[in-house]
């Protein structure tokens, strides 16, 4: 399992004393339950980038005090009888688990359970210190963003003054011109069956994950989820006090034995390119997992972030399309084929949970933003979508081949890579003795930035292993930042 830790480098506290006080309040909060398994030392502080040496010294501590309990030969738990007096109260009822006091540094501040695990979630950022090659961002490039386009379109719907653009909604679907325009968008481009009406507007894929997570599971339910897996997802079900079901994931993607012994309400994909393998789920997966749901009666939720960048064959048609709807939640983003800040997604809902989907976008904010609804429509209808991501998917496929022919030219057999040729990053893992944080730390001397694949894996990550963004750096810059890589690496 990934604990929930987040170390201040440049915090007077002591890494081991952060990792302590951060696992005690975990363990306060109920996040850590009692009898739950502890990540070994070796794992956690490999994940963390610190010592062994320094997480033992904390693991110690919370032995000492009670907290945790070492089992011979099994590892260490969080103690089912924790010496905090809060810890019985805390677990004498659910209403009262979701209301721990915990101190901070303000004084007695009380956090529902829900706001302890979404302090101790950890951030994923990505440097973006200017002068460096950023291998460690996957997002688009945003110089070749049709800014005048957008902008005539954004300021025609304000200029327009029509006052249903600027008014609450009655209703919190989104903008049905959009919708509309959506529903004929995923039919043609990922066979994606559904009427404008099954078509929830959200502020990013990040909402409607956490729609899900609210409107699918209960706390202490199961949601299974690939392993490694988005974090983003894992932290909306974890957060909520999900039970996770990890799905190992291999060359053909996401595996299911799991699933058959154990029961879920929800399954967590990114079948097209998944986050962050690079792999596509085949398709006798494919039609395994929608048997499965269908018998078992759980809900698949289809993330498909960055589907539209594929840079040879045919992408397989997505799960909503092959099966017939009814158990499947589409995601989509227009974070990656437009501009993140932008945060508009949209959910396609099976018709019976359109209602229960749309009441809890509006309990939670109402609506997304219309005027950049209202642009988003025009964008599409006049095909400035399609054109500018025919455009991109061709400048991201040549950028994407400069990556990989770099990697292999400098690293041969030391580089296991990605082999499919989509999205915008290539998972690669080197052979060397070297740990993580030291060919981290080697290549941001040398001007170039990397991200480990730890924060994606559910339990033991890999040594050496990086997520390398290519989409939004120049093919020069590629071929020079791996050749630099190779120079700290071999
Ligand atoms: C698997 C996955 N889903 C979704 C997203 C996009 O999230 P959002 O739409 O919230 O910006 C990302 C972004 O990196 C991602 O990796």
């Amino acid at each position: 399992m990934q604990l929930p830790l987040i170390l201040e480098r440049s915090s007077n506290d002591p890494l081991q004393a952060q990792i302590y006080e951060q696992c005690r309040r975990a363990i306060l909060a109920g996040v850590l339950a009692g009898g739950q398994r502890l990540p070994s030392t070796r794992d956690l502080s490999r994940s963390l980038g610190v010592s062994r040496a320094t997480v033992a010294l904390a693991y110690e501590r919370l032995l000492a005090e009670g907290y945790l309990e070492a089992r011979h030969g099994s590892g260490t738990f969080v103690s089912r009888v924790a010496p905090d007096t809060q810890i019985p109260e805390a677990r004498r009822s659910r209403s009262a688990a979701r209301r721990i006091n915990q101190t901070n540094a303000a004084g007695q501040i009380g956090l529902s359970r829900w706001g302890a695990a979404a302090a101790l979630a950890e951030r994923v950022v990505s440097d973006a210190t200017p002068g460096m090659i950023h291998l460690s961002r996957w997002r688009p490039d945003l110089t070749y963003f049709p800014n005048r386009d957008w902008g005539r379109l954004l300021a025609r719907a304000a200029a327009a003054g029509a006052p249903e653009l600027f008014d609450y909604a009655g209703e919190s679907f989104g903008y049905a011109p959009l919708r509309a325009a959506l529903a004929r968008y995923l039919g043609a481009a990922r066979a994606v069956h559904c009427s404008p009406e099954q078509i929830v507007i959200v502020g990013g894929s990040q909402q409607a994950l956490d729609l899900c997570a609210r409107v699918l599971l209960n706390a202490g339910e199961s949601v299974a989820l690939e392993n490694p897996c988005y974090q983003g997802a894992r932290q909306a079900f974890e957060t909520l006090g999900a039970h996770i079901v990890p799905l190992p994931v291999d060359d053909h993607g996401a595996t299911f034995q799991n699933l058959e012994s154990l029961s879920v309400r929800a399954a967590y994909l990114t079948p097209s390119h998944q986050f962050p393998t690079g792999v596509s789920l085949s398709l006798p997966r494919r039609l395994e997992l929608i048997e499965l749901a269908r018998r078992k009666g759980f809900v698949i939720i289809e993330d498909d972030y960055d589907s539209e960048y594929r840079y040879e064959g045919r992408p397989l048609p997505s799960l909503q399309g092959l099966s017939d709807g009814a158990q499947v939640v589409y995601v989509g983003t227009f974070s990656k084929v437009l501009f993140p800040s932008l945060r508009l997604g949209y959910m396609v809902v099976p018709p019976p949970l359109v209602h229960a989907f749309s009441k809890a976008k509006w309990i939670i904010d109402r609506q997304c933003a219309y005027l950049e609804q209202h642009a988003l429509a025009g964008f599409i209808e006049s095909g400035g979508l399609a054109r500018h991501i025919r455009r991109m998917r061709k400048i991201y496929g040549q950028r994407r081949a400069a990556l990989v022919e770099s990697l292999d030219q400098h690293f041969g057999a030391r580089v296991k890579r990605t082999r499919e040729a989509s999205g915008m990053h290539v998972l690669a893992r080197f052979d060397t003795g070297l740990s993580t944080t030291e060919i981290i730390r080697r290549a941001q001397a040398q001007g170039v930035t990397l991200a480990g694949s730890q924060p994606y894996y559910l339990q033991d990550a890999p040594n050496a292993e990086f997520v390398l963004g290519f989409a939004a750096v120049p093919e020069k810059a590629l071929r020079e930042a791996i050749r630099r890589l190779a120079a700290v690496v071999c």
